[in-house]
């Protein structure tokens, strides 16, 4: 009978010494892991040095040449040449202080130019409404009445690009407020290339327009079409808001 009790103390002492004595012992083994599943795996961790590489970086360059998926130049048809004095990407990603890159006229200091500094074409304002959908619209609305849906969350202030103000201003204003923000709204330039920002303020020039059309912006031999029953309200031009 004693020989049981003493075997089973020493049992139950081996138990209390195996799960409670080595607490606060300290180890360097990794602890046994059951199902360890995916939690350690070799990978290169952002900002880390590698071995693995023979420069010992663990960030990798771009393959020269990389483009973000799916971008693409807008177009611009003839007339940069002429105007800028030289091509295309070198104007726009020179970071110069000229007017394509700033709004202002160079030499003449803060003042504001007017102007797209390249030639507009179709694709152009096609490339503007696109970008302007995805990097505007959000809070300008569709239309630029600054009614977009961010407004329907709560967002109050965003300015309404059709008032009378925003339609004087002059196109090298607004490509700085694109450019750098104003007030409430935060600067685009990081998000958007230049030609893509001037791209927008075309479109935005065509919205402005759209929204304050008269019958003397349709061409001549299709009025009649809306020379109907409102005629007369289709002649004057509509409130400014
Ligand atoms: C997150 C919401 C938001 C987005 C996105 C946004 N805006 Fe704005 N925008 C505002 C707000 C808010 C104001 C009003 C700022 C103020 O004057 O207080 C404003 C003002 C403006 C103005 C008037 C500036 C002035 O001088 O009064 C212009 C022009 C403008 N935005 C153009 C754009 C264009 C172009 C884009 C897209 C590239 C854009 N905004 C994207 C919120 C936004």
């Amino acid at each position: 009978m004693v020989r049981y009790f003493l075997l089973l103390l020493a049992l139950i002492s081996i138990l209390v010494v195996s799960i409670a004595g080595l607490r606060g012992c300290k180890t360097s083994r990794p602890p046994i892991e059951i199902f360890p599943d995916m939690v350690r795996q070799d990978k290169v961790k952002a900002q880390v040095p590698s071995n693995f590489f023979a420069d010992g970086r663990g960030a990798r360059e771009h393959v020269a040449g990389t483009v973000p998926l799916g971008y693409s130049q807008p177009e611009c048809s003839g007339g940069c040449d002429a105007k800028m004095g030289s091509p295309y990407n070198a104007v726009y990603f020179s970071g110069k202080e000229d007017y394509a890159n700033t709004g202002k006229n160079s030499g003449a200091g803060t003042n504001w130019g007017t102007g797209i500094p390249f030639t507009v074409a179709m694709s152009t304002l096609e490339r503007g409404r696109e970008r302007y959908q995805i990097q505007c619209a959000v809070c300008h609305g569709a239309t630029g009445a600054g009614n977009g849906i961010a407004t329907k969350y709560g967002l109050v202030g965003v300015a309404n690009l059709q008032q009378q103000r925003l339609r004087d201003m002059s196109d090298g204003e607004i490509f700085n407020t694109i450019s750098n923000g104003k007030n409430t709204m935060l600067g685009y330039g990081a998000t958007i290339q230049v030609p893509d920002r001037w791209a927008i303020v075309a479109y935005i020039r065509a919205l402005q327009r759209s929204q304050n059309a008269t019958i003397n912006d349709v061409p001549a031999d299709q009025r009649a079409a809306f020379q109907g029953t409102n005629a007369a309200s289709a002649t004057t031009t509509p409130a400014k808001p």
